[in-house]
């Protein structure tokens, strides 16, 4: 079962670890995220181990899954962050991360954003535009520091992804022109709050070839050559973003950290300098580690199908009503003996709250379980409450015991600081 690290049936039971899942859900009801931190601590060292022959620094993309045992046991491991929010900041610096490997990064960072991270006195602001440029050194001076950039570029590369997730093209809003990133340098000097330290790029989302990575660093590297003449000191980091493709079902590829690893080691192959190199996998790390656990509401035969409904919807899982993305599912407890074909749906009123079309599960029940596969980016961080549906609970796996990572919300909960008219 390649599409989940750390989950694998055993006496005909789905297991998480060494848990029985239906066990947890028994406790914990449905619908429950479940995640497998020793199998992302897993996936952290061979990303780390993948790049280890340069000067190298992780930033997990916190906005693929911002659980807090997750956050901490990574931190533990010495993972750094990107975080797009002083939401996200508030999260890793409650998880105990090291701000000096914090990066903020972000299209549209507020002003209470950036004076989140100069107060905590993060390593990095990735910026996007002049206007935030002028922001952070202000904001900066007037706290008597100089902040850490890189100048998101945008490099102008192809990807071949959904076009919602794809990020590196001259059309979309992310990152800076080769011209505007000159512009900027050539400024410098009036930005007394900040430092250019280095130049980053983010391609885009579930990338499968490491091609683009080589293209997007050829034009870094010409933009760096252009700019360092012009500054202080000359810039010594480099971010090439996430994006690292996973694989959500079995007859799909991957892109292995190792591939993008040696495609860099290629193109910067003649060069003298050392560069500090930021990576900011996201789904890479945590993806096939999580499920969504779900329940049967309902089975409802019509004329010439089955509808599976499950008590999980789009509200808990976005992605394939929003990018028509395909995630695995299996039954808690395996069977192969009548297998059958299902529309598996959830119960939001909207025709796009369907997980799969005829897809082949046991005859299942009312009550019966099943686990929404590679669940683990991109789910619960894209929750939400539409059909007032309180947030799923959240549970992890990690070192021989299971733990409740968030309770499931109450209706209290779902209207809190929600205000009636006095009537
Ligand atoms: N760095 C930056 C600046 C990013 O914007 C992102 C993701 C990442 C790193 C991490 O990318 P990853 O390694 O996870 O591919 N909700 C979509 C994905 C949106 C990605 C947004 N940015 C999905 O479910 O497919």
């Amino acid at each position: 079962m390649t599409a989940a690290d750390g989950f694998a049936y055993r006496n005909g039971e789905l297991h998480c670890g060494d848990f029985r899942i239906e066990d947890i859900a028994h406790e914990l009801g449905t619908p429950l995220y479940l995640y497998n931190l020793d199998a992302v601590l897993e996936r952290f060292e061979q990303h780390r181990a993948a790049f280890s022959s340069f000067s190298h620094r992780t930033s997990y993309a916190v906005k693929a899954n911002s659980s807090l045992p997750l956050l901490q046991a990574l931190a533990n491991a010495g993972c750094g962050f990107d975080v797009n929010s002083r939401g996200e900041l508030h999260r890793v610096l409650t998880a105990g991360a090291d701000a000096r490997r914090i990066t903020m990064t972000g299209v549209g960072k507020s002003r209470a954003d950036i004076e989140d991270g100069l107060a905590a006195g993060i390593a990095l602001f990735n910026v996007e535009s002049a206007s935030e440029c002028r922001l952070i050194s202000e904001l900066a001076e007037a706290k008597g520091v100089v902040a850490d950039v890189l100048l998101r570029l945008n490099p102008d590369v192809e990807t071949e992804t959904h076009p919602y997730i794809s990020t590196g093209e001259a059309a979309h809003k992310f990152g800076l022109s080769p011209a505007d990133i000159h512009s900027l340098a050539s400024q410098a000097a009036w930005l007394p709050g900040l430092r250019i330290a280095g130049l980053a790029f983010h391609l885009g989302s579930q990338i499968l070839s490491p091609a683009p990575y080589a293209q997007g660093l050829r034009v870094l590297l010409k933009v760096l050559d252009d700019i360092t003449p012009m500054l202080e000191r000359a810039p010594d980091i480099i971010d090439i973003g996430g994006g690292f493709g996973v694989r959500y079902e079995e007859r799909h590829g991957e892109l292995l950290p190792g591939q993008v690893a040696a495609v860099l080691a290629e193109v910067l192959g003649t060069r003298e300098e050392t560069w500090t190199l930021i990576t900011e996998p996201g789904r890479s790390l945590v993806a096939n580690a999580g499920v969504l656990v779900s329940s049967v509401e309902h089975v409802k035969p019509s004329e010439d199908r089955n509808f599976l409904i499950l008590d999980a919807g789009m509200n808990d899982l976005l992605r394939p009503a929003l990018y028509q993305a395909s995630h695995g599912i299996l039954p808690l407890r395996s069977d192969d003996s009548h297998v059958q074909m299902y529309d598996v749906v959830g119960p939001v009123c909207e025709s796009s709250d369907t997980f799969a079309l005829r897809y082949p599960l046991p005859g299942l029940d009312r009550g019966d379980r099943v686990a929404v596969l590679s669940a683990g980016a991109y789910g619960a961080s894209m929750s939400s409450n539409y059909n007032s549906r309180p947030l799923a609970a959240e549970a992890v796996v990690y070192r021989g015991r299971w733990h409740v990572a968030r309770d499931r919300q109450s209706l209290d909960d779902l209207m809190r600081g929600e205000h009636p008219l006095p009537l």
